[in-house]
């Protein structure tokens, strides 16, 4: 071999020989860490899910100011909550609409408590009782807000305007099943 081959293989040997010799896991200075060390958060570990601030609430979404409490927060409501939506075609239509979509599985298509869910899920009470037929308005308000023992609450999905559409529409089915004298005067011919 002539010499300057030698001398470059050398070189090259010493390099590469070099260069596994400095190599260290931990090298004392990292000039470019090129994000190797993320501090990522794991999922669902503290400190990845933030809390909202303090004295914030999501965007278009009303906090319900009664206790899921019977007594407390049931009965109080029923007294204080008015519904304060007009009772036009599109609004029953809208409570038609909502109340088909949420609450129909569980309630009934007269909310009588044969929704399609049952049995599989234990039968709903009767919508159209004495009891819920007399409660205000405010009261079924509150049950759609905070829910009911087995009942989830709604708050999330419906919002404030809607819930009272649904409550007008169950009004509209509850007459349906209860007609006053006066509608059935009304009705010329009855479907035997
Ligand atoms: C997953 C099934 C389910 C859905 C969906 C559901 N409910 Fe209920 N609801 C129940 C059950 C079960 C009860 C009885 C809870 C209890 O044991 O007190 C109930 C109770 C009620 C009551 C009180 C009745 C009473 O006699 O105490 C009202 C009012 C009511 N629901 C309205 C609604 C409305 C309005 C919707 C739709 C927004 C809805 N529910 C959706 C299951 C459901």
């Amino acid at each position: 071999m002539t010499r300057p081959v030698v001398l470059v293989t050398l070189i090259a040997f010493g390099m590469t020989l070099g260069c596994s010799f400095f190599k260290h896991e931990k090298p004392d200075f990292i000039y470019m860490p090129d994000m190797v060390y993320s501090p990522a958060f794991k999922a669902q570990k503290e400190g990845a899910m933030r809390e909202p601030p303090l004295g914030t609430v999501p965007r278009n979404f009303t906090p319900y100011a009664y206790a899921k409490d019977p007594i407390k927060g049931a009965e109080l409501a029923g007294k204080e909550l008015t519904n304060l939506l007009a009772r036009t075609e599109d609004v029953f239509l809208r409570g038609q609409v909502l109340f088909n979509t949420f609450c129909i599985v569980c309630h009934g298509k007269f909310g009588e408590g044969d929704g399609y869910i049952v049995p599989k899920f234990p039968r709903p009470p009767s919508l159209q009782s004495d009891k819920v037929r007399t409660w205000p308005d405010g009261r079924i308000y509150h049950v759609i807000s905070a829910g009911q023992n087995l009942m989830p609450s709604y708050a999330t999905q419906i919002d404030t305007q809607d819930r009272w559409a649904i409550i007008h529409y169950i009004r509209a089915l509850q007459r349906a099943k209860h007609p006053t004298p006066e509608d059935l005067a009304r009705i010329k011919y009855v479907n035997r």
